[in-house]
């Protein structure tokens, strides 16, 4: 496939950003779009030009280090998918794609398609784990949990805090994201401690680094590549009216 990338070019958070085209006349439609991207680099270097900066990891769809906006969509034109995990044969030969990095005030640009996501982690730090007793294993089954909140403790389980729904959110807000995380956490047994805590302190925090508000546009969801579902953000307006009332952290 031949193919321009028309991508966001960034020296630092500080300098004007431009979309520079380049040019690919050998991209296999098997390639994933990070792969892609490396042959890019591997040009760039050989020809003495400073290679594209772009986060990743794992390239499997777990660590949720890969984001960036491909063709005005976060994570690409797939659905359910990372961009580690788009193949080039989502596209066709001649195609220009445009490659941007998230744009969003609380995701600073660190260079080029990388942006700075330590806003989810402080969310994180505020709220997002339960305390445990260390010591001697438990005995198996001593906490049962029912299946159904079991079954949306996983779901929700399945964010790779990778910002897409931030991405795409017209508002910025970061509720899919902190919804995941107190839908998760708040209806198993083991969280039941930190449970009205967990949900005032996270979204203290999810304001505090700049995220919007949510005003039910459902644009995260759509670009979410783990399908968390807008019910979460219903779950997480319900348990912060819940600690709310209780006044308990
Ligand atoms: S809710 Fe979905 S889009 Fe948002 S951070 Fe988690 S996995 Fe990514
Ligand atoms: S590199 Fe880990 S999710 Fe894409």
């Amino acid at each position: 496939m031949k193919l321009t990338l028309r991508i966001w070019r960034q020296t630092g958070p500080e300098a004007p950003g431009e979309l520079v085209d380049y040019q690919l006349d050998d991209v296999s439609p098997d390639m994933s779009f990070l792969e892609m991207l490396d042959v890019l680099n591997e040009k760039l270097i050989l020809d003495g030009a400073i290679p594209v900066t772009f986060d990743h990891d794992c390239r499997e769809g777990i660590c949720g280090s890969c984001g960036m906006v491909v063709n005005g969509a976060p994570h690409g034109p797939q659905t359910l998918t990372t961009t580690c995990q788009l193949h080039m044969r989502s596209f066709s030969d001649g195609d220009t794609i445009v490659v941007e990095p998230w744009r969003s005030a609380a995701f600073p640009v660190v260079k080029d398609l990388m942006v700075d996501r330590s806003a989810f982690d402080r969310i994180i730090q505020s709220g997002g784990y339960v305390s445990v007793s260390t010591g001697a294993a438990p005995e198996a089954h001593s906490q049962l949990v029912p299946k159904p909140d079991a079954d949306l403790a996983f779901e929700n389980a399945e964010c790779i805090g990778c910002g897409a729904c931030v991405a795409a959110c017209p508002n910025g807000s970061s509720m899919l994201f902190v919804s995941a995380k107190i839908s998760h956490l708040n209806v198993l047994p083991q969280g039941q401690p930190e449970r009205a805590s967990r949900v005032l302190n996270m979204v203290e925090q999810m304001d505090a680094e700049g995220f919007g508000g949510c005003t039910n546009t459902g644009e995260c969801t759509n670009a979410c590549p783990k399908g968390i579902p807008q019910s979460s953000i219903a779950r997480l307006n319900k348990e912060f009216l819940r600690a709310s009332l209780t006044g308990k952290r």
